[in-house]
């Protein structure tokens, strides 16, 4: 299949690369000629563990290019995907569509033959029809299957996700696109990955059902945990207490300081408000979204509080600054809000983050970013796991004392033991754990 991305951001990329590597002949756009030009040179402009080498193998075998110029890349493309960014927009929280409607307007002039259109990008109910009104509208003689084919992807595992993943969804309402998306995905098709052909909006509201129900499902264990704090119990035991049971699964039920980055906040949002605009109002994912900006400051009074209830010219210092591990990516991240109350009770802040700082320096002011954790812990009253990157998970104790002015750990990620800590001298705090 010949195959056009249009986009190269994470998304577009991941699945640009992924299906390369199915076999497929894959060109990926964007237009942004910087970006281009670096991808072309091996450069990729993003971190995502496995991508750079998926990159360079499928651009040597020649599946896999890239060019700023979206009609060479349509015209003889079986499939176009779009894969264009759907950022909130400003003011009312509903998803911006205008690189989405930008891009199909381009696809509808180049276009040569039969074509299916197969949105990505996670977009509101009902795009699909003005995708394919937008193209009809452009190019009354284009011929085209618009189709929603939602992905699933984590930052930080999207090449397994892509490859192994649990199902497919794809949406279409014109038939002549079925036998094509089955040919897109038949290597993961042969691998028993469920397929599920169901109508474009039904596939667009799964998307936006997915990731609304896991952000639900972390924040009811967030929220718990509060509950498990005050009455003494162990919030980890009852997450393994209730996700033995099948119908409740053990996945998405870890504690933590809310969740953050670029799909949960953004699509809980533009879910509640389409729920609005359809006079069928999703009361349970509203205060999903509340509940978890409420918790992002709370974790700042937590710390306040450990540090005796004042941390006026005190150093507090943070571990990790990501909205999770294996990204550089700080979009939506609890430390954003973290450091900001922090510095509005009065504390410095001193910062490492493997793979963070350069766009946590764009966020932030009057942060120190440091070379590691123990050069982050200098003279600190408070040292502050935020996001549970793999070298974090052996702190060596005794050298972070000797760094640290006051020796108290403050764990919102629940990776290590209170005794294991306690035994090192230090004041240990974590989340919901008695
Ligand atoms: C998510 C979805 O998992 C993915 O299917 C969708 O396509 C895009 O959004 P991603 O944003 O990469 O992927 O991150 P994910 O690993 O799902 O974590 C989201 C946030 O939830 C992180 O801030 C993470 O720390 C937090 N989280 C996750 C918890 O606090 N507890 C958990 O148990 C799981």
């Amino acid at each position: 299949m010949r195959i056009a991305m249009i986009g190269s951001g994470y998304v577009g990329l991941v699945s640009g690369a992924c299906l390369a590597d199915f076999g497929h002949q894959v060109v990926c756009v964007d237009k942004d000629a910087g970006k281009i030009a670096a991808l072309g040179r091996g450069t990729i402009p993003i971190f995502e563990p496995g991508l750079d080498s998926l990159v360079a193998e499928n651009v040597r075998r020649g599946n896999l290019s890239f060019t700023t110029d979206l009609a060479a890349a349509v015209g003889p493309a079986d499939v176009v995907f779009i894969a264009v960014g759907t950022p909130s927009r400003r003011g009312d929280g509903h998803a911006d569509l205008s690189y989405v409607y930008a891009a199909a307007r381009e696809i509808a002039a180049a276009v040569d033959g039969f074509t299916v259109v197969v949105t990505k990008s996670t977009v509101p109910v009902g795009t699909g029809d003005e995708v394919e009104r937008v193209i009809r509208e452009t190019n009354p003689a284009a011929d085209v299957a618009v189709v929603s084919n939602p992905e699933f992807l984590r930052e930080g595992a999207a090449i397994s996700d892509f490859k192994r993943p649990d199902r497919i969804v794809v949406g279409l309402e014109d038939e002549r696109a079925r036998p094509v998306m089955t040919e897109v995905y038949r290597p993961l098709y042969l691998n028993q990955a469920p397929l599920l052909f169901t109508g474009r909006r039904t596939s667009e509201l799964t998307k936006y059902a997915a990731n609304a129900f896991l952000a639900m499902k972390i924040t009811f264990i967030n929220e718990m945990a509060d509950l498990c704090e005050k009455v003494g119990a162990d919030v980890q035991e009852v997450a393994r207490g209730i996700g033995l049971d099948n119908r409740i699964g053990s996945k998405f039920l870890h504690a933590g300081p809310g969740y953050g980055g670029s799909c949960f906040p953004k699509d809980t949002i533009a879910l509640a408000k389409t729920a609005e605009d359809y006079s069928a109002p999703l009361r349970l994912i509203e205060t999903t979204v509340a509940v978890n900006d409420h918790r992002k400051r709370a974790m700042a009074r937590k710390i306040i509080a450990a540090c005796g209830g004042e941390v006026r010219g005190k150093t507090v210092a943070l571990l990790g600054l990501t909205f999770k591990p294996n990204t550089d990516d700080m979009r939506e991240a609890p430390s954003l809000s973290i450091i900001q109350a922090l510095q509005d009770a009065g504390a410095r802040i001193r910062a490492y983050d493997p793979e963070g700082m350069d766009a946590a320096k764009g966020l932030t002011e009057n942060v120190t970013f440091c070379g590691g954790p123990y050069e982050a812990a200098e003279g600190a009253e408070a040292l502050v796991i935020v996001t549970e990157w793999e070298l974090f998970r052996a702190l060596d104790f005794e050298r972070l004392k000797g760094a640290m002015k006051a020796p108290l750990l403050v764990d919102l990620r629940n990776i290590y033991r209170r005794d294991e800590v306690r035994q090192h001298g230090f004041d240990y705090l974590s989340i919901g754990r008695g």
